[in-house]
């Protein structure tokens, strides 16, 4: 079978993306992968020293490359307001947007907006951020914006009663339900933005099951035997960035396609088409979310239903 890689990516020289996370693992390699065709990255991450050495070690290999640094914490509202205040004073147009950073299995935490740690990183951060920058998607052609979600979407569901664990924390569960939610924003993202017209679409991605640091969170037993059993069942987070690559560049995709690995399970593999859980495809509850999202980010992404350009604030 004819595979997409990264080889099939057409020069993008002139483009210009944010990823979220870039430092280390999925992040990296998106960079990676985005600079090695052309496009300027700013790496927007929490740690500016980390993200300077990763800086240094892609230009190692990619000399040419165009990288910039910006600080972004996703798990404080005032942080992915002040980011994107700056990054619209600095350009006025932006082609990919990769919301990729993430935290996994979590002790149970609150943010300073009173959020349950893995809700605001993974899933409200990110909501806003895109809220925010749809301005600058919206004066490119064809813009993109890639959300990361997860196998890991089909162990739970949106417990809307309970969305910031005021009743009850398991760190598994909020992890799928903040994996979910990323997915079902990226479905209804797409919908919101075909409706009302915008040059831009929507995509969601998932890494299988790939070497980084997410797993720091494991269960004891979980980390003992994963030396063992990961070679089985994982791939490099070099392959793993080859879904998010390809909703990234791919000129052939549509719109709200998600792209995973293509072997079994979706473990790992080549990148392609895939499918997702019910849930995620649940118009009520999509419809259901974004309205509590807007609330809980106090953000409104559109003035009202028959508007057609987002909030510019
Ligand atoms: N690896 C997998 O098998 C796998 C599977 C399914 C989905 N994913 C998804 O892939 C994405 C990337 O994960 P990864 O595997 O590359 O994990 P990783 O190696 O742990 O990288 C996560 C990145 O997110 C950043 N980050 C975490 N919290 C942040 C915050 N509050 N503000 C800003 N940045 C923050 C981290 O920064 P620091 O370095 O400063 O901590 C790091 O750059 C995540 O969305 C994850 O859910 C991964």
């Amino acid at each position: 079978m004819n595979f997409w890689s990264l080889s099939k990516a057409k020069n993008k020289e002139g483009k210009i993306a944010i990823v979220t996370g870039a430092n280390v693992g999925i992040g990296y390699e998106t960079t990676k992968g985005l600079a090695s065709v052309g496009v300027k990255v700013i790496m927007a991450c929490r740690d500016l020293s980390k993200a300077e050495s990763a800086k240094q070690k892609i230009l190692q290999s990619i000399p040419e490359a165009l990288l910039e640094l910006m600080e972004i914490d996703l798990a404080s509202l005032s942080s992915v307001r002040s980011f994107a205040k700056d990054y619209k004073a600095k350009f006025d147009k932006l082609d990919i947007l990769v919301n990729n950073a993430g935290v996994m299995m979590t002790p149970f935490q609150k943010t300073e907006d009173g959020l349950e740690l893995q809700m605001a990183a993974n899933y409200f951060g990110h909501f806003l951020l895109t809220g925010l920058l749809i301005p600058v998607l919206e004066k490119s052609f064809r813009s993109r914006v890639v959300s990361l979600s997860s196998l890991a979407h089909r162990w739970g569901d949106i417990h809307f009663d309970n969305l910031n664990a005021e009743k009850g924390y398991d760190r598994r569960q909020f992890y799928a339900q903040s994996k979910l939610a990323c997915l079902i924003f990226a479905y209804h993202l797409d919908k919101k933005l075909v409706k009302k017209g915008y040059d831009m679409h929507s995509y969601a991605a998932h890494p299988g099951v790939s070497k980084t640091n997410l797993m720091r969170n494991l269960p004891k037993w979980a980390k003992f035997l994963s030396p063992v059993l990961m070679p089985f069942f994982s791939q490099s987070a070099e392959k793993g960035a080859l879904p998010t690559l390809r909703a990234c560049l791919d000129d052939t995709l549509n719109g709200a396609e998600y792209i995973g690995p293509s072997g079994k399970k979706q473990y790992k593999g080549h990148p392609v088409i895939v499918d997702s859980d019910y849930n995620s495809k649940d118009k009520h509850k999509a419809k259901k979310l974004w309205k509590l999202s807007e609330e809980i980010v106090n953000f409104k992404y559109f003035k009202n239903n028959d508007e057609p350009k987002a909030q510019a604030s």
